[in-house]
């Protein structure tokens, strides 16, 4: 998969297509939606009008893990992406009041009768991990979690390294928030970059797959130019200092949705 894609959450249905189809006429190879985001019919009808192939990642809701009901609702998405199958499915959050190991077990049913290539989670911790690999000795492909400068999850990271799972990030731009960290700003004009475009590459460097959103043709194209240059140490060490205990953005996945 492309190590950068494109994310749409809180893109409004209406406005989905054609946010998609500026994001592939920049250069975008891979999408991440969830059948929460509740756009998938638009960006499928952007990836039907694309020239070549690209990557497109959705996500079960949290409503949906018991395994009938997750079949119900990937034939569900995959109607709406106008797809036989997605190339990427994930839990979007382990939701940790269901029977999450049973439905990864849904998980790899899918992916074994062919309706998704890959299969991965999202918001998974280690014990969540722990749990769905040591019941059915299936590794997720991917594990899609918060991680941006001021949230950036060694311990969590240092996990997927030694068990083979990719680590995505999501809000890999903090949600837009700390881009005006002075540190951010410093690197940003030794490289000719921006903020948004340093953040990115500190992802890329780190070996992390990163999917930032942007609704803005100028953002959109500003965050897939980030190949011509490389971060140095000083900078990678800068960056490392902006980790915060409390730099996390959205809910906290041992309790959500519990
Ligand atoms: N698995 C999960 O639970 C989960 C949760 C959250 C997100 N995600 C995925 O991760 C993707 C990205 O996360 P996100 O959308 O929460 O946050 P993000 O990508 O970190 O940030 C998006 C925000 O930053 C702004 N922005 C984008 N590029 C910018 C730039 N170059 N300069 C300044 N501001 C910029 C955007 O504004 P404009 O749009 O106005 O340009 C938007 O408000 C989502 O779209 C979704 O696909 C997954």
């Amino acid at each position: 998969m492309p190590q950068l894609g494109f994310g749409v959450f809180k893109v409004p249905a209406a406005e989905a297509q054609r946010t998609v189809e500026t994001a592939i006429a920049a250069g975008y190879l891979a999408v991440d939606t969830a059948a929460i985001y509740r756009n998938e019919e638009g960006v499928g009808a952007a990836l039907a009008s694309a020239a070549g192939p690209v990557v497109i990642t959705t996500k079960l809701s949290n409503d949906a893990h018991e395994p009938a009901a997750a079949r119900t609702a990937l034939t569900e998405s995959l109607r709406k992406l106008g797809r036989s199958s997605v190339d990427l499915y994930l839990v979007h959050w382990p939701v940790p009041s269901t029977d999450y190991v049973a439905t990864w077990r849904a998980m790899i049913a899918f992916r074994n009768a062919g309706l998704a290539t890959s299969i991965g989670v999202s918001n998974f911790t280690i014990e969540h991990l722990q749990a769905i690999i040591a019941t059915t000795g299936v590794v997720p492909a991917v594990n899609q979690i918060e991680l941006h400068p001021a949230f950036q999850q060694r311990e969590l990271r240092a996990f997927h390294a030694d068990r083979g799972i990719v680590t995505e990030s999501w809000s890999p731009l903090g949600q837009g928030g700390g881009l005006a960290e002075p540190v951010l700003l410093t690197i940003g004009q030794k490289h000719g970059r921006t903020p948004a475009q340093v953040v990115l590459r500190w992802h890329l460097d780190l070996g992390l797959m990163v999917i930032p959103k942007s609704s803005t043709p100028s953002r959109i194209a500003e965050n897939i130019d980030v190949f011509g240059f490389r971060l140095d140490a000083d900078d990678h060490a800068a960056i490392a200092a902006l980790d915060r205990k409390d730099g996390r953005l959205g809910p906290d996945p041992v309790t959500f949705g519990a």
